[in-house]
């Protein structure tokens, strides 16, 4: 499978069967997680892959009734206080993506999680955090009835008009198709990424070769989970979109470049990609 189809192919699977995760797929999880790339160069993150079969306590590993069957878990452990969330979410969807290559299930779990039950499987520090998890398995057949409810609830099947996300120069003028042939593939990625609640709160202006990345907020959303959720949203987007770039055969960098253009009300400025 390239980039795309597996991009195309992953979405957030809630229902399990109860078989555990092979001894081959395992192993090639734990390999990838430990060499994962991040677009900044912090290693304050580590992914700790927990078997709850291997250990009678763990069985109580809660998620609210939302994750049924799933036998295993990747836990993202970061430390608190540094600039993590862009890395997170894009080494966090490297690894989603990957676990999606192998025919395993996944979804991102920012909010319906029992942070301290993982916390004491993990060992956690003090000064550290688990911001996400995922479940990993294999996917059953049919959703549970609160899965289908999620699903309705965040409207998960629907994304944004490519319209409403990608402009030409400043945020008056929406990007045309046309105007971005090479690159449109990439921009369509993102345009169909996962996101918390699925609000899709990144925009991207294209400027000459760079694609300025910026976060819409949602005001008030996340507030209660003690960390910003929306921000590892935008690393999901930069990872569809320079894996994506990557497959068009294009090479590029991430920098912090502000075009300083005008913004509208709740946007922010993240980063930039230049097409080298
Ligand atoms: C950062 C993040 C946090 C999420 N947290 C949860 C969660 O706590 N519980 C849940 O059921 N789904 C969660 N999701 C899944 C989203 O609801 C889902 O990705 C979105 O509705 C789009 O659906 P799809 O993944 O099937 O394409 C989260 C997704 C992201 C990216």
């Amino acid at each position: 499978m390239n980039i795309r189809e597996v991009i195309m192919q992953r979405k957030s699977v809630r229902t399990y069967q109860e078989e555990i995760v092979s001894k081959e797929l395992r192993q090639k999880l734990e390999n990838y997680i430990r060499d994962v790339d991040t677009p900044f160069d912090t290693k304050k993150i580590r992914f700790e892959i927990i078997d709850i079969n291997n250990n009678k306590k763990d069985m109580k590993l809660g998620t609210y009734g939302v994750i049924k069957g799933a036998k295993t878990f990747i836990c993202a452990v970061i430390e608190k206080g540094n600039g993590y969330e862009e890395n997170l979410g894009y080494a966090f969807e490297k690894i989603i993506l990957y676990a999606t290559s192998l025919g395993l299930g996944t979804c991102w779990l920012g909010g319906t999680f029992k942070r301290a039950d993982f916390g004491k499987t993990v060992g956690l520090q003090a000064n550290e955090f688990i911001p996400v998890i995922t479940p990993i398995g294999y996917p059953k057949a049919n959703r549970s009835l609160l899965d289908t409810l999620m699903v309705m609830a965040a409207g998960s099947k629907n994304r944004k008009d490519w319209i409403e996300l990608f402009f030409a120069d400043d945020f008056d003028k929406p990007l045309k198709k046309e105007e971005v042939k090479k690159f449109e593939e990439a921009l369509e990625m993102v345009r169909i990424a996962p996101s918390a609640s699925n609000k899709q709160p990144w925009r991207i202006v294209k400027y000459k070769n760079t694609f300025h990345f910026f976060l819409c907020r949602n005001k008030g959303y996340g507030k209660a989970l003690g960390f910003d959720i929306q921000r590892l949203d935008m690393g999901i987007a930069m990872c569809h979109f320079e894996t994506m770039i990557n497959e068009l055969g294009y090479l590029g960098k991430w920098d912090a470049c502000n075009p300083g253009i005008t913004l509208p009300e709740r946007y922010e400025y993240i980063v930039s990609f230049t097409i080298a």
